[in-house]
């Protein structure tokens, strides 16, 4: 199955090794905006090199595209692949607003293609067990869930992610992560109440998103992009059940082994723990995979299945950036904002 990949920053080298790791995908192509960053991607990925979109579909003929370019541009190039049949894996947030989610849906429906968001939380393994063991009721009645996800402005992110308009900060771009795993795990939205702080940029770049949902579960989705230089990438999820007290923690690049000849690397630490009720304290093992390795596999697998994936659907995804867009309004206005 030939893919291409739209966009070669930063999240596109996940998806290039994914793609090359995977039973029966090849990376066809890459294409970017600037010619010399896209010629260095495509040489060391082992793939032809473009610089317009169109060409690169047009000339290469895949039968898929993953696109990972600014999420403003994910309405153009969903488009410019369904209208020539081309099956999508697009990077999250979806879109920048519910209306330009209805015309990436109408246009994957038009071309009939397979088609999917790519929110891989859904199949990081440490979000993957808790969704198993909220399925199998193991927590219980949910009485809270808190999602914390925070980092430092490293100098890897692109400016368009600190433009309010276009990337939108810790609020637009890192928060869609939780709150489409708020989405999966607990339900549908009802309401919500923020209290965000923007920085220097403009944008929300430390939010905290106070969420009812439909089954009236009260969750937490809190994110920062302001940590002080060298803080590592972390994210975790408590969850307060009837049944079980569930924690999970990781930090990328947390601690630092030392090698055989004094050489150090830093490693990523991982850390589910539940106290379930009159059991006491566990640790729970988390296996440890490539999470877009998977997310790649299944949504190449729903390909040769001919069937649309029920992992992430274009219909979450519309009530995800719904809620997206009413915690920006919650914030603007200090209200509640209801669904
Ligand atoms: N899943 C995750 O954890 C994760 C992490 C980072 C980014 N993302 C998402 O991935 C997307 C890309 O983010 P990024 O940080 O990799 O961005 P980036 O700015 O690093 O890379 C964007 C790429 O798109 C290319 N591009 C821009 N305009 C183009 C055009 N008109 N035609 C062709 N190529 C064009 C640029 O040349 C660049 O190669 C965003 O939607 C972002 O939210 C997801």
């Amino acid at each position: 199955m030939k893919f291409v990949i739209i966009g070669c920053g930063l999240i596109a080298g996940s998806h290039a090794n994914a793609i090359r790791s995977c039973n029966g995908t090849e990376l066809a192509a890459v294409c970017g905006r600037r010619k010399e960053p896209v010629f260095k991607f495509a040489k060391e990925q082992g793939c032809e090199a473009y610089t317009n979109v169109e060409t690169m579909l047009d000339e290469i003929r895949p039968d898929a595209a993953v696109i990972c370019t600014p999420t403003y541009l994910h309405p153009e190039h969903v488009e410019q692949c369904a209208k020539r049949n081309i099956h999508v894996l697009c990077e999250k947030p979806l879109a920048k607003t519910p209306s330009e989610c209805r015309r990436i849906s109408d246009a994957a429906e038009k071309g009939r293609i397979i088609f999917m968001t790519a929110q891989v939380v859904r199949f990081w393994a440490g979000y993957a067990e808790i969704k198993s063991m909220l399925q199998k009721g193991q927590a219980g009645e949910i009485h809270m869930m808190h999602l914390r996800r925070v980092s430092h402005r490293s100098g890897e992110y692109s400016q368009w992610i600190f433009d309010p308009l276009l990337g939108g900060g810790a609020m637009g771009d890192m928060l869609v992560h939780d709150v489409d795993y708020l989405r999966y795990a607990i339900g549908p939205f009802q309401s919500v109440y923020a209290h965000a702080v923007k920085d220097e940029t403009g944008c929300y770049n430390n939010v905290m998103a106070n969420i009812v949902h439909k089954n009236g579960v009260h969750s937490l989705a809190e994110v920062s992009f302001t940590q002080q230089t060298g803080y590592p990438f972390s994210f975790s999820v408590d969850i307060a059940g009837s049944e079980a007290t569930v924690e999970y923690q990781y930090a990328s690049g947390a601690s630092t082994l030392v090698n055989h000849s004094g050489g150090t690397c830093a490693v990523s630490t991982c850390n589910m723990s539940i106290w379930k009720r009159g059991e006491g304290f566990q640790t729970v093992p988390i296996q440890q995979y490539d999470a877009y390795e998977r997310q790649l596999q299944y949504f190449a697998d729903c390909i040769k299945k001919g069937c649309q994936p029920e992992a992430v659907t274009p219909k979450e995804s519309y009530e995800v950036i719904c809620m997206m867009d009413a915690i920006r309004r919650s914030a603007d206005s200090n209200e509640v904002v209801y669904l």
